[in-house]
């Protein structure tokens, strides 16, 4: 059947297509699994077969069988499945838009470029261990694989950068400087010894001896929904509620981190507040979808969720994925039709695959 145009679905109201998506879901049956990110919302995430964070997800993609991986969450996530899937595999995302800002602040040309100029101050291949945060394009994914590198995610950082340090002195880490900052400083690592690498000056607007005294040198990459927390926010919690606690994500300012009482990925945060006492309350520092979940959830369970900023920072991208069209991409392979497959060029997918699997390995 040739390829239904998503103008028939985007004029459905989210109701209609709930009961079209149950079905088409039963049609395909163990042919499809749909993986759903937290910050999903939550007409898109009750369909999901496993939920999680980035890390989670992705061993879900390496494991699973099945001939469709609908990936509801952002780019680089569906590109991760398509790498770690079998070539027999096809890893979707329903909406091409739904990207990751953070992830665009690093690219391939600006990395090479840093490698360059940091090779002329030092020996970077024998000194310094790139890692890319999974929150990046695949092409960084194989830039790290191939120079000896690894990938991280929120909440297997402080494994890996050990990993990474128990092979070179020093990392290259990027693209978010808040991950990077909260982990190396957790690990002992003075602030003094991780540099911001400015990727729009020479030498990343750092001298010779800044890159020299530096065990980390820090992207200038950060998360717009995750910068919007601040520490007053969690100052006026505490007075309010001196009894409260503070968990929040690492891709926030580190500040935040310094003062909240936990620090950890998105399926941390869930199960802190799962594993706390009736009658805690928590403040949480992390995209609005996931803290309004785990509110409701967490109010039936005689627990209170506060959200950490006056406005709602939300991520826009991961709100791309609708239920029109979620249903959009289902109906099409019903029809025998693949839209919005995403495919990794086979020469960078086995070089991102290499620094992949060390993070795997580091993880477990
Ligand atoms: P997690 O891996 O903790 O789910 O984080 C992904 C992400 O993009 C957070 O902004
Ligand atoms: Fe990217 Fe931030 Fe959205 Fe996470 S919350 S997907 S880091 S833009």
């Amino acid at each position: 059947m040739s390829i239904l145009s998503f103008d028939h679905f985007s004029s459905l109201d989210d109701a209609q297509c709930e009961e079209r998506i149950v079905t088409a879901k039963a049609t395909l049956g163990k042919r499809l699994v749909i993986l759903g990110h937290h910050y999903q919302r939550e007409e898109v995430f009750k369909h999901a077969d496993f939920s999680g964070d980035s890390l989670k997800l992705s061993r879900q993609a390496s494991l699973s069988e099945a001939e469709y991986i609908i990936f509801c969450g952002v780019h680089f996530m569906a590109e991760v499945a398509d790498i770690l899937s079998r070539p027999e595999q096809t890893a979707i995302l329903p909406d091409l838009v739904a990207g990751c800002s953070m992830a665009d602040m690093a690219d391939l040309p600006k990395v090479e470029r840093a490698w360059r100029e940091l090779s002329e101050v030092m020996e970077a291949d024998k000194q310094i261990t790139p890692i890319t945060y999974i929150n990046s394009a695949a092409n960084l994914k194989a830039f790290c694989g191939r120079h000896g590198g690894v990938v991280c995610t929120s909440s297997n950082a402080q494994k890996v950068l050990e990993w990474a340090f128990s092979q070179r002195q020093k990392v290259l880490f990027f693209p978010d400087q808040h991950l990077g900052r909260n982990t190396g400083y957790k690990m002992g690592i003075p602030l003094e010894e991780m540099v911001v690498w400015d990727f729009d000056k020479l030498h990343g607007g750092l001298s010779e001896e800044e890159l020299k005294r530096a065990k980390i040198i820090l992207w200038d990459g950060f998360c717009s929904v995750h910068q919007q927390f601040m520490p007053e926010h969690i100052d006026q919690f505490r007075a309010t509620y001196p009894e409260g606690k503070v968990v929040s994500h690492p891709e926030a300012p580190f500040d935040v981190c310094q003062k909240s009482d936990e620090v950890g990925s998105t399926e941390y945060i869930i199960k802190t507040v799962k594993a706390s006492p009736i009658g805690s309350r928590w403040l949480i520092g992390t995209e609005v979808n996931l803290v309004n979940r785990l509110a409701k959830e967490s109010e039936a369970e005689g627990k209170f969720v506060h959200y950490m900023a006056p406005v709602v920072c939300m991520c826009s991208t991961m709100y791309r994925i609708d239920p029109q069209h979620l249903l959009w991409v289902l109906e099409n392979l019903v029809a025998g039709n693949v839209v919005n497959q995403i495919k990794v060029l086979p020469e960078e997918a086995e070089q991102a695959h290499l620094a992949l699997e060390q993070m795997l390995i580091v993880s477990t």
